[in-house]
């Protein structure tokens, strides 16, 4: 089985796709049979709403779960179309910004939660407000990696540092393990020169980090949260649907590598003090001659 991985879903500029993409990735990934969960840790409620579910219905938010440490498991409701599950967000997140800086372990909080569900689900993915502020905080310490989708426009790298330096905070003083995931292009253009400029500019700073799929403008995309449905469900044949297929498949692929890499690190590892012991031992049953004793073991294969 694989393991559960975490990802914030964040830039703090606004209306670049994050409810969008936090929204079709899920759905992407749970048409692959993983089984997902989303956080709506934004008070807008878009992408509770954009998975089917009623923001101005639910009884309980995120903010039970940050501030009255309610168990996620009573939170959660199911995207109706999406096949995925939700915690849905609202208003009420307003008061949880301001109720965490009087609270123990407030930026812990979403973390501590999260550990609660966390072998029931291979993904979470947190959807974030366009700020970088107590909530945002809470999705960076308990993410393993940063998703951060970038509308290919002037500003777009200016906002990008902003959001680096955070990420860096966290890392040094909240989060050690933290990382960044992706970048994702989003509402991509390729006949604007603009666009076509910042996105080499993100190639060239961020290269690998970059993924190679890019999100199209499309209006399917932009429709089908006004049906509480992800695109995927709206209309499996636009292109935005098939983008984001595309997407989770690449993200997919990328992460059977890290664990391919890591199982063999975890066995390289381990294999020279198998063998060394094993032969050892033979060395002092057959043959007491500390010579004939291999002085190389298996060599070590780079995982880069
Ligand atoms: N690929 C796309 N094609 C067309 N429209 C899109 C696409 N992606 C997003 N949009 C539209 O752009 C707007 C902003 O998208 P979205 O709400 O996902 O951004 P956001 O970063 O979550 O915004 P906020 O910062 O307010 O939370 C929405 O109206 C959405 O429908
Ligand atoms: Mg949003």
């Amino acid at each position: 089985m694989t393991r559960n991985r975490t990802f914030a879903v964040t830039n703090q500029k606004g209306g670049v796709g994050k409810t969008t993409s936090a929204i079709n990735l899920c759905a992407s990934l749970a048409a692959t049979k993983r089984r997902v969960l989303l956080v709506d840790l934004d008070s807008q409620g878009n992408a509770t709403m954009g998975s089917g579910v009623n923001k101005y219905e639910v009884e309980l938010t995120a903010y039970d779960v940050l501030t009255a440490m309610r168990p996620v498991s009573e939170v959660i409701q199911k995207s109706p179309d999406g096949g995925y599950d939700l915690v849905p967000g609202n208003s009420d997140l307003t008061a949880a910004e301001v109720e965490l800086l009087e609270l123990d372990n407030r930026e812990y909080r979403l973390s501590y939660a999260l550990s609660q569900v966390q072998d029931q689900y291979d993904y979470i993915i947190i959807d974030c407000p366009p700020s970088l502020n107590m909530l945002t905080v809470n999705a960076l310490v308990a993410a393993h990696g940063v998703l951060i989708p970038v509308q290919c426009e002037y500003f777009a790298l200016e906002g990008l540092s902003g959001l680096m330096a955070t990420v860096e905070r966290v890392q040094q003083h909240l989060n050690a393990d933290l990382k960044i995931e992706g970048i994702l292009r989003t509402m991509f253009d390729p006949r604007n020169s603009l666009t076509r400029d910042v996105s080499q500019q993100l190639l060239q700073h961020f290269d690998q980090k970059v993924y190679r799929t890019v999100i199209p403008r499309n209006v399917r995309v932009a429709e089908a949260p006004s049906f509480g449905q992800p695109v995927l469900a709206y209309d499996r044949q636009s292109k935005g649907a098939l983008a984001y297929l595309a997407m989770a498949g690449e993200m997919l692929r990328r992460h059977e590598q890290e664990d391919a890499d890591a199982a063999k690190a975890t066995s390289n590892a381990e294999q020279p003090i198998e063998s060394a012991q094993a032969e050892s031992a033979q060395a002092a049953s057959v043959d007491s001659s500390p010579e004939s004793t291999p002085g190389t073991l298996p060599g070590e294969h780079s995982t880069h």
